[in-house]
């Protein structure tokens, strides 16, 4: 049966999609129980999206004199972007390990990702290696920061030099911010690049609302211009992710600490029992998101294999590295941590045991 199919007909520790189990308000359900009270599904939402929303959104950005489009989450703002942004053979500094779905709507808009490897120390892109990739061909540079599936972040010179190559190449950044709330420090592209750079923003990981589909395309007006059409939400998005979505952001400074903290103490759990398993290796620790990668290739067992035995035998779920890294995805598997403590320690229990009956 596929992974997913067996996931979600069975209970399992779902470690697999970087999504947030951890208790964040109950404001959320509050505003979605009281929209579907009030019956405002019966009508389109307000073009421009509820009220509020978008003030929110910039606010929690803190760039004010930006716009914003609601998109059902931030893939379909990723997927706008795209297609409003790449002709043909137009090429998108990308890397490789990192979330392919973003390449895929490259290779749709006709563009080319270059995938530079970032499987090695310091498991990021360096400013130097964007630079050598750069030619007259480069549109774009995407930076997903901190990066999913590594779980590296960029630090503000890092940031400040990688917006200068864009600054001095007249490329676009696209700063895809979707982990940005699990990070110690986070620098926006708009800090350094203010005309050059789109946002890519969710509500899915740090909100805990990925089934809500919910998030945004945010960019200066004189971008935002050609991207609006391309923008298939004539009739707005849906209003129950609006109102959750407005609920979650009104009160994410009281809460988001809390989500932090399980999740860094989490990675810990986790760290522990990787540490105390011969072959095994974490390449970031700590993760500045809320996942990282477990590197198993010294001990030659296949990640498909791991993915499978742990799912099928213990329904704990995490990932295969192939999901997400082209050159790389043998070597290793993606696991989440913004869950609660006892599904952690389920793995951590399991984890060692079955690399063993695997490794022999
Ligand atoms: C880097 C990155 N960007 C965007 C997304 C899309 O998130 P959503 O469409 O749920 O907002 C994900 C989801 O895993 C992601 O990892």
């Amino acid at each position: 049966m596929d992974p997913f199919e067996y996931a979600h007909k069975h209970k399992v520790v779902w470690m697999a999609q970087n999504t947030n189990l951890l208790p964040t308000t109950p404001k959320i359900k509050e505003a979605v129980i009281k929209s579907l009270d009030e019956e405002e599904y019966n009508n389109y939402p307000y073009k421009k999206g509820i009220f509020g929303l978008k003030e929110a959104i910039l606010d929690d950005l803190g760039l004010p004199d930006f716009e914003v489009i609601l998109t059902g989450g931030g893939t379909e703002a990723l997927y706008i972007i795209m297609r409003a942004m790449l002709k043909d053979n137009d090429e998108v500094i990308t890397s490789d390990p990192s979330y392919f779905i973003i390449h895929h709507f490259i290779e749709t808009s006709k563009g080319i990702p270059t995938n530079l490897p970032i499987y090695k120390n310091p498991w990021k892109y360096t400013p130097e290696q964007i630079n050598e990739a750069v030619n007259e061909k480069t549109k774009m540079i995407l930076l997903i920061d901190p990066i999913n599936p590594l779980g590296t972040g960029y630090s503000r010179d890092e940031v400040k030099a990688i917006c200068e190559i864009a600054n001095d190449n007249n490329l676009f950044v696209l700063n895809d911010i979707t982990y940005r709330d699990f990070a110690d420090n986070h620098t926006l592209t708009a800090e350094f690049a203010p005309e050059r750079t789109i946002i890519a923003y969710s509500v899915s990981k740090n909100c805990g609302m990925a089934g809500m589909r919910t998030g945004a395309l945010v960019a200066p007006p004189e971008l935002m211009h050609g991207m609006r059409v391309f923008n298939t939400n004539d009739l707005s998005i849906n209003i129950l992710g609006q109102r959750a979505a407005l609920a979650a952001l009104e009160t994410k400074n009281e809460w988001m600490p809390n989500v932090k903290k399980t999740t860094r103490n989490n990675q810990k759990i986790i760290k522990k029992c990787v540490d105390k398993t011969d072959g095994v290796f974490l390449p970031v620790y700590p993760s500045q998101a809320n996942m990282f990668l477990i590197d198993i290739g010294e001990r030659k067992i296949k990640p498909e294999e791991l993915q499978n035995k742990l799912l099928y035998e213990h329904n704990i779920f995490v990932r295969a590295g192939n999901y997400v890294s082209k050159s790389f995805g043998n070597r290793f598997i993606r696991t989440s941590f913004s869950i609660p403590e006892e599904g952690v320690k389920k793995f951590a229990d399991v984890f060692p045991r079955v690399v063993e009956e695997l490794g022999k």
